[in-house]
């Protein structure tokens, strides 16, 4: 029986992990990735609802959709995370505890991807982990909503 729900959004992009320039993201797949979270959420109880887009609005949607039945949020906005005030507005909006994610290290990377719109809002930040910060994310998810 799962007590909480959390959504997992992946943002632009990543609908292409595996093949998208494997030397930053490596090889796993969105769908590999999905399945090692879902492994992890089925023991620790949890509940996921797995969400990818392209697209911004439809980002902001499911999170406004969802907002009555997740507890938390796992968020790699990919791109939008440097650019979207709507993403961030959504999340604030919902008030909804969230973990920023990136797969790789953006502050070794271009000066653009130094910002984001979503930092300063997270409970946390997990950069530079490769997928497996997905996993470290879920866990402490799980130690947040089990010790608040
Ligand atoms: C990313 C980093 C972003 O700068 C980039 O636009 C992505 C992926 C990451 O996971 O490392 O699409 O969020």
């Amino acid at each position: 029986m799962s007590f909480y729900k959390v959504l997992v959004i992946n943002g632009p992009n990543l609908n292409l992990l595996g093949t998208r320039e494997p030397e930053i993201y490596g090889s796993d797949t969105l769908a590999s990735l999905q399945e090692m979270l879902d492994k992890k959420a089925k023991e620790l109880g949890i509940e996921l609802i797995h969400f990818q887009s392209n697209h911004e609005g439809d980002i902001v949607d499911i999170i406004q959709k969802t907002r009555n039945e997740v507890s938390f949020c796992l968020i790699n906005a990919g791109a939008y995370t440097h650019t979207s005030v709507a993403i961030r507005d959504a999340l604030c909006g919902v008030d909804l505890p969230f973990y920023e994610i990136h797969i790789s290290n953006v502050h070794k990377r271009e000066e653009f991807r130094h910002h984001s719109f979503l930092s300063d809002k997270a409970l946390g930040v997990i950069v530079g982990f490769g997928v497996r910060g997905y996993v470290y994310a879920l866990e402490n998810a799980y130690y947040y909503l089990t010790n608040k």
